[in-house]
């Protein structure tokens, strides 16, 4: 009797289960031959370092509405509208950045199983589809997030008294470094009078990154066969090496973050004997509000410390949340304070010209990034280059040559190996400087110098060569009287009241002036 009672309910149980079982799967079935864009779809972008960059459709097709969510790179988007179905459709996702709203618009359409899906750009431009394949539900989900820690004062690391003086992979090379061209572009900078003018670190941008091990531990990709190995090889060559990471979970271009695996990280750059290193918000945008990023950053700076190795950290955040003014609280030696520079001479002197007001943020060991040098990619001409290495030595910026050292012209050597030019970025005061006086496209910026000196430059941004008087009393700096040219490398014998010079086209006129 017992035993047939339990027969019955275990058959009960089994139907119930093989029905539901049935349901769900006719559901499954309906909904992809009724709503086929259903589902989690991943396209691949592959390249030849072995790390595959995968953008992620999770869709729900309703009838003719898409909803769901787009993962690319560093972006994590929500779609808002949909028009169009299988057929072809175009999905307008956004999501937030900060406080402002990023919008993109893909288009596709189904063909067998298969979606091609692009992003349009622009209305008047080609969309370059992609072919994105049915992929496991819940891959590529973005990781929950872990709170910030709260705020706390990060110790001094005691490095960068002055401007750090290098050479970053990014401007020239950008997803094509790899470990040959870091060893050739070290001996270049040993050999050519780079090193011995003050350039020493050598700094790996963006694409290095491939998976992580079993153990979490974050590997190179093809292109870096053993960043140990190649960390020795810039030691021995009397440089020192610099890496690249994001606290999100991608770097912007879509590769690894340290996103938590931060202490993991910091320690594995320790071991392969790592120098420096450039963090980028990036991929952490899909987590985290601006008002976070200072203990986002804290978090890293912590684990740099703790790692025992000097490292300087240079924070890259594009200046947002008045980066300068909790930058070094962070624990960071230099902070970006604009979005990325172009070899452009628009894009070169609207950075440049802009940094007049963050002059008191910079100081030894803590200074403004008004990003890396262009200087030898060709976009300008000579005479802007030697605007552009003026400006950035007179900003206290960081000198980060971004060309390739291996084949530049005597000119570009010349420009990036300026002593006395560089004498003025490396000043031991650190004081910025600030502009003094402007009158239609001609500028003088001057800057404090240790021992009393002064560094004067007068900027033409105009179309034509420009006549400039230089009144010093104008200057405050009436009661100096040795004047140096520091592009002609000259005393200028001549100085009374008011100093007239010519100054070139987009060019600059660099003095020295001491009592
Ligand atoms: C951002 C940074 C750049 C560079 C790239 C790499 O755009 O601002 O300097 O590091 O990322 O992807």
């Amino acid at each position: 009797m017992n035993h047939r009672r339990h027969r019955i309910s275990l058959l009960a149980v089994l139907s119930v289960a093989v029905l539901s079982l049935t349901t769900i799967s006719y559901a499954f079935v309906r909904q992809q031959t009724e709503n086929p864009l259903t589902g989690n779809w991943a396209a691949s972008s592959p390249s030849n370092d072995g790390y595959v960059r995968k953008t992620y459709f999770n869709l729900k097709q309703d009838g003719a509405k898409i909803t769901g969510t787009i993962r690319a790179t560093q972006f994590f988007y929500t779609i808002k509208e949909s028009t169009g179905g299988p057929e072809g459709f175009t999905l307008n996702a956004s999501m937030m950045d900060g406080k402002s709203e990023r919008k993109v618009t893909y288009e596709g359409k189904l063909v067998g199983n298969e979606m091609q899906v692009g992003r349009r750009n622009r209305p008047d431009q080609p969309i370059t589809f992609q072919t994105a394949v049915r992929a496991p539900e819940g891959e590529g989900t973005l990781p929950a997030r872990v709170d910030p820690p709260t705020l706390h004062a990060v110790k001094d690391n005691g490095l960068a008294k002055s401007p750090p003086m290098g050479w970053n992979s990014w401007n020239k090379f950008a997803g094509r470094i790899d470990d040959a061209t870091v060893r050739g572009i070290a001996d270049a900078m040993a050999s050519n009078g780079m090193r011995d003018a003050g350039y020493i670190y050598i700094n790996i941008d963006d694409t290095w990154e491939g998976y992580r091990d079993a153990q979490g531990n974050i590997m190179t990709n093809k292109k870096f066969p053993d960043m140990k190995a190649l960390a020795d090889y810039v030691h021995s060559r009397g440089l020192k090496l610099g890496i690249y990471s994001s606290p999100g979970p991608n770097t912007c271009a879509g590769y690894e973050g340290t996103y938590g695996h931060e202490e993991q990280d910091a320690r594995t750059y320790a071991a392969w004997g790592i120098d420096y290193l450039k963090y980028d918000w990036c991929g952490a945008r899909t987590l985290y509000t601006d008002e976070e990023m200072p203990a986002i950053y804290q978090k890293m700076g912590d684990a740099l410390l703790k790692t025992g190795r000097p490292i300087v950290y240079s924070l890259c955040q594009y200046g947002r949340l008045d980066v300068w003014k909790w930058g070094a609280d962070v624990g960071g030696n230099l902070w970006r304070t604009t979005g990325d520079i172009r070899d452009t001479w628009d894009s070169m002197t609207g950075i440049g010209f802009r940094q007049n007001d963050l002059a008191p943020f910079a100081k030894p060991g803590h200074w403004n990034d008004p990003d890396m040098l262009e200087i030898g990619n060709g976009g300008m001409t000579d005479v802007e280059y030697r605007t552009h290495m003026s400006l950035w030595a007179m900003l206290a910026a960081p000198l980060l040559a971004g060309n390739d050292l291996r084949t530049m012209s005597p000119a570009t050597l010349e420009i990036l190996t300026n002593k006395e030019v560089i004498g003025i970025d490396q000043d031991k005061l650190g004081r910025q400087a600030k502009q003094v006086w402007k009158s239609g496209d001609q500028e003088i910026w001057t800057r404090p110098l240790s021992g009393g000196a002064t560094a004067v430059a007068v900027f033409n941004r105009g179309k034509d060569e420009a006549k400039v008087g230089v009144k010093w009393a104008d200057l405050q700096l009436d009661k100096r009287k040795v004047v140096r040219d520091l592009w002609l490398h000259q005393d200028i014998t001549t100085v009374g009241p008011e100093y007239s010079v010519s100054v070139p086209s987009h060019g600059v006129v660099l003095l020295r002036v001491k009592s």
